[in-house]
Order: structure tokens, then sequence, then C-alpha cells
């Protein structure tokens, strides 16, 4: 399938960065349209910023703490202890885990926003739209019933690279997915996990495939739950050879 953006889509070096304002202000972040300006080109970027520490609250953390890669004895220490410093521990490796999620899953080709850069509380990728309009979220189109069963089998297809690329998304839901030129572009990887050694992995991937199969199934699509597990790459047998494997 053709990439959704060229790969020279970006403006080049030196460049003018301007903040256009906020697309979507969350509980936990905001999400900003900035225009880059270079000698020959502009182009629009979104930029997510995670709000300050305290101001938000940690949804979930124990699918964070400790499972990310290997922090400092001290930091783990923290982490488990809940302590300030801990938070700040567990704030750095979140925004950097959903920064290195979003550039692993780009270069395994699944359809997500280019990445651009790190900010110091957040990071910059591709904004998909367009001068007119944000795309929406697939929660927010009513697809036809003929696209919708395209579509349906489109994101079978992403989940599917994603596991290979060893990764579960988490939190995937029609919310989670924007709707541009024929094509689901999937977002928000806050709450991604490594899909060999993250021990709630395969309930993560299993509601991901409820949550998003239930938008379609609302729009007539027939779905059959274990054969969707199965076309996105879930088998006990599959899950037991990655683990024995690995
Ligand atoms: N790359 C993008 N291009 C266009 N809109 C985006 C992009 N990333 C996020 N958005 C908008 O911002 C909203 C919030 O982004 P998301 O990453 O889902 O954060 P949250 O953690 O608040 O759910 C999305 O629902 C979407 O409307
Ligand atoms: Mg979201």
């Amino acid at each position: 399938m053709r990439a959704l953006f060229p790969s020279d889509w970006q403006a080049d070096a030196p460049y003018e960065d301007r903040d256009l304002g906020v697309l979507k202000a969350g509980k936990e972040s905001e999400v900003h349209l900035v225009a880059r300006t270079g000698a020959t080109r502009t182009c629009l970027m979104a930029e997510k910023r995670f709000k300050p520490r305290l101001q938000r609250a940690f949804r979930n953390d124990y699918l964070y703490a400790g499972v990310w890669g290997e922090g400092s004895r001290r930091e783990s220490r923290a982490i488990r202890k809940r302590s300030r410093f801990g938070q700040e521990a567990i704030e750095a490796r979140w925004m950097g885990h959903e920064w290195e999620t979003l550039v692993r899953l780009h270069a395994a080709g699944v359809t997500v926003p280019p990445p651009v850069e790190r900010t110091p509380d957040g990071y910059r990728m591709a904004f998909i739209g367009d001068g007119e309009r944000a795309a929406p979220r697939l929660a927010d189109v009513d697809l036809d019933l003929v696209t919708a069963r395209q579509v349906w089998r489109m994101l079978q297809t992403e989940i599917r690279r994603m596991l290979e690329a060893e990764l579960v998304h988490g939190d995937l839901s029609a919310f989670n997915v924007l709707w541009w030129r024929g094509r689901p572009v999937i977002i928000d990887f806050s709450q991604a996990v490594d899909a060999i050694v993250h021990p709630a992995a395969r309930e993560l991937l299993i509601r991901d495939v409820d949550r998003t199969a239930a938008y379609f199934r609302r729009l007539g699509v027939a779905i059959d739950p274990g054969a969707a597990l199965a076309v996105v790459g879930d088998s006990d047998s599959r899950f037991a050879r990655q683990v024995l494997s690995s």
C-alpha cells in the first residue's frame, strides 16, 4: 500500500516553527498544531505535550512500573515506593516510551503519523489532516458497510504488524484511530507494552481487538472474535513459541 506521506514531507533546515494553537486538550496531554517553514515549503506537525507532573493522575501505573527496560536501582526503588523522584522517573520513561513506540511502529511499516522529534515535554509527529481540517477520529465517522468491512480488515493487518514488531497498543479503539484519505492511522501509544515480556500483553491484545471490533460491529460488520484474534496473529502456540525462543 502507498505510503501515507512521501519520504520528503518535512520542511528542510533552516526552518522556522510556529505554534498555531491547541488541537485537542486532554487530561494528561495537549496536542498542538505547529507549522514548520523551510526555504521551499511548509509542513504541518502535531506536537503532543504531556502536562506537568502532579497535574495529572497516573492511570494504570502497574503497566509502566518496572517493565520499561533498565532504570537505575535507585530509580526502580523510587518507582516502587511511589516517591516524588519515582513519579518523575515514571514520567520520563513514559514520555520516552511513547516516542520510542511511535518510532518503532513507523519503522515496522505500521500506519502511524511519521515521527519528527522529541521535545522537552513530549514529541512531534506529522499532522494528519490538511490546511483545512484535522483528520477525524474513526469514532466520529460513520463508514458505509462496504468501507467498514475493508477498514476492519486493514486494522487487523495493522494490529498484526504491531505484534510482529513485538508491541501491543494497549489502548486501541475507534478513539485512537484517525481516518484520513481512506486510511486508518493509529495514534496514542501511551499504554503500549512489549508483546513478549509484559505479563498483561495477551490480555491487552484481546481487549484492543474487542474494543476496535465493537465500533465495526455497530456499523453492521459481522465479527467472529476468535477468528479476528487468529488474523492478528494471536494463538497460544505463537505466544508460547515467542516466549520460549526469546
Ligand atoms: N498526528 C496527529 N494529527 C492530527 N491530530 C492528532 C494527531 N495526534 C493527535 N491528534 C488529535 O489529538 C487527540 C488526542 O491525541 P491522543 O494521542 O489520542 O492523546 P490522549 O492521550 O489525550 O488521548 C486525538 O484524538 C486527535 O484528535
Ligand atoms: Mg487518545
